[in-house]
C-alpha cells in the first residue's frame, strides 16, 4: 500500500521566522531604539499594516520600483483597495494629518518599529517581509534637524556594538532647481541613448534620477560623466548643504559626498543620505538563499520631504525623517561577532519530585516571582537528578528542592551549587533565606 506522504508547509518566499535563539538581537535593536528615541525625543507611533492603495501612489510615488512592481495590493469585500505597506513614512504622514498633531508644538518627532512588504526578488539581505525601525521629524526647515536624524541613526548603530559604518549624503535640490538637473540628466543620457540598458532608456522618460541608480555594468562609464545634481542646486539648496555638511563636520561624523546617492522614493528634496557597512558585500544568514550582492546593501536611509505633507492634503509642512533594516543590522551585529548576554539570568533552580512535590513548587515558584527572584524551572522532567543536571547548566547559585518528603513537612531544601552542600528549612522562611544567600554571593 502506497502511504501519501504529508506536504511539510513553508513559511512564504521572502518571508522567515523569527526563531527564539535571534530574539536577543531582536530585543536589544528594539530596546536600544526605544531608549535613544527616547532621549532624542522622538515619541512612538504605530499606524495600520494596511493602509489605502493611494496612499503609496500619492506618497511613496507612481513612477517609483515600490509602486510599480513591489506592492502587495488586494480589493477588500467592500471593494476598497488596501495594500499592505511597503514602506512606514506615508503612514505617518497620514496619521500626523488624520489625529490633528498639526497643532502640537513643532517639530512633531514620531518614531516606529514594525514589518514592511515588497514584492521583491528574494536574496542576500532583501525580503518580502521585513523589518524597520523608522524616525520622522514634522515640521522643520532647519538643516540641523536632518544632521540630527543622521546623528541618531550613527548613535544607534554604536551603541548597537556596530562598527565601519559608512554615511552616504547627497542633495538631490527643490522644486524649483530639481527641473533643471532633471533636463540636464535626461539630455546627456538622451544623446547616449543607445550605450544603456533597456531598463534606462525607460527611466529617461518615466524616472531619470534614477538613472544614477543604475548598477547595470553596462551603463557603468556612462553614469560616471553624467551631470551631478550638486551642478544645479539652487541658492537655498546650497547653503542648506553646506551647512548640514558643516554640522557633520563639527559633530565628527565621519561622511561621504556621494553626488549619485538618488533614493527609490518620489517625496525627497535636499538633503538625502544611507548608511552602508564598509565592507560592500553582505552574504545572508540563509544558506539556499545565500548570494553576494554586489551592490553595496544600505542598512537604511532617508532624507528630507517638504512636499509629502502638503501632496497628502496637509499644509507646507517641510519634514525629514530615516528608516532602517532591521534584519541587515542584526547580520552585520553576528558578522562583527557583536555579544550579548545570554537572556537566562535566574539564580535558582526548583527541582520538584512527586505529584504533590510538584503542586508545592508551583506555588513556591509564584511567591519566589512575587520576592522578585528569578526561577528557572524544568517542571516535566520525573527525576532530581536530571532536574540538578539543568540547574548546573544553568549556572544558577541554589536549587530548591522539593521531594515528597519536604512536602509533606513543609520544609524545602536549599542546595548550594557550587559547594552542594544542603540545607532544610522551614518552607516560611525560605524565601527570605534565599535573598539573604543571594546578597552574600
Ligand atoms: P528605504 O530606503 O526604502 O527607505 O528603506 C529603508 C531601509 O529598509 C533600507 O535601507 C533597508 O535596510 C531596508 N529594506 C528595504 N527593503 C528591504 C527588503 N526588501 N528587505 C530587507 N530590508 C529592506 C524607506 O523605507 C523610507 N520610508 C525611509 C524614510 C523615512 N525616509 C524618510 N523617512
Amino acid at each position: 500500500m502506497s502511504r501519501k506522504k504529508t506536504k511539510i508547509l513553508q513559511a512564504p518566499r521572502g518571508t522567515y521566522d523569527i526563531l527564539p535563539e535571534d530574539q536577543i538581537y531582536w530585543e536589544k535593536v528594539r530596546r536600544v531604539v526605544r531608549e535613544l528615541a527616547d532621549d532624542y525625543g522622538f515619541a512612538r507611533i504605530d499606524t495600520p499594516i494596511i493602509e489605502d492603495t493611494e496612499l503609496f501612489i500619492k506618497g511613496t510615488g507612481q513612477t517609483t520600483d515600490i509602486v510599480q512592481k513591489q506592492m502587495y495590493s488586494f480589493r477588500t469585500l467592500g471593494n476598497d483597495s488596501l495594500t499592505l505597506r511597503p514602506e512606514g513614512t506615508p503612514g505617518v504622514i497620514r496619521s500626523y494629518i488624520q489625529s490633528g498633531m498639526i497643532n502640537a508644538p513643532h517639530p512633531v518627532k514620531l518614531y516606529y518599529f514594525g514589518p514592511m512588504f515588497r514584492y521583491e526578488h528574494p536574496q542576500a539581505g532583501r525580503y518580502r517581509q521585513f523589518y524597520q525601525f523608522g524616525f520622522e521629524t514634522i515640521g522643520g526647515q532647519e538643516p540641523v534637524l536632518d544632521v540630527q536624524l543622521i546623528q541618531l541613526f550613527s548613535h544607534i548603530l554604536n551603541d548597537l556594538g556596530l562598527k565601519k559604518i559608512n554615511v552616504q549624503v547627497n542633495s538631490l535640490g527643490c522644486p524649483e532647481c530639481r527641473p533643471g538637473f532633471r533636463r540636464g540628466l535626461v539630455d546627456y543620457y538622451r544623446s547616449r541613448k543607445n550605450r544603456i540598458c533597456p531598463d534606462c532608456q525607460k527611466r529617461i522618460k518615466i524616472n531619470p534620477l534614477r538613472l544614477l541608480d543604475c548598477k547595470e555594468e553596462k551603463c557603468q562609464p556612462i553614469k560616471t560623466d553624467a551631470p551631478l545634481p550638486l551642478d544645479y542646486l539652487c541658492h537655498g539648496c546650497h547653503n542648506h548643504f553646506k551647512s548640514v555638511l558643516e554640522f557633520l563636520d563639527e559633530l565628527d561624523i565621519p561622511y561621504f559626498l556621494n553626488h549619485q546617492l538618488v533614493r527609490g522614493l518620489d517625496y525627497y528634496t535636499k538633503t538625502v543620505f544611507e548608511v552602508w557597512p564598509e565592507s560592500d558585500s553582505v552574504q545572508s544568514p540563509e544558506k539556499e538563499e545565500a548570494q553576494e550582492i554586489k551592490e553595496p546593501i544600505s542598512l537604511g536611509g532617508g532624507g528630507r520631504y517638504d512636499n509629502l505633507v502638503k501632496m497628502l492634503g496637509g499644509k507646507v509642512t517641510p519634514s525629514a525623517g530615516f528608516a532602517a533594516g532591521i534584519e541587515r543590522i542584526i547580520y552585520l551585529m553576528k558578522e562583527q561577532g557583536v555579544k550579548l548576554p545570554s537572556k537566562s539570568n535566574a539564580k535558582v533552580f526548583l527541582v520538584q519530585l512527586g505529584e504533590l512535590g510538584q503542586r508545592k513548587s508551583m506555588k513556591l515558584f509564584e511567591e519566589l516571582h512575587k520576592a522578585e527572584i528569578k526561577v528557572a524551572e524544568s517542571l516535566s522532567k520525573p527525576s532530581i537528578k536530571s532536574q540538578l543536571r539543568i540547574a548546573d547548566k544553568l549556572g544558577v547559585k541554589f536549587s530548591l528542592i522539593l521531594g515528597q518528603q519536604e512536602a509533606l513537612d513543609s520544609s524545602v531544601i536549599i542546595r548550594d551549587m557550587q559547594s552542594g552542600v544542603q540545607e532544610t528549612v522551614p518552607k516560611e522562611k525560605v524565601v527570605n533565606e534565599l535573598k539573604k544567600r543571594l546578597a552574600k554571593k
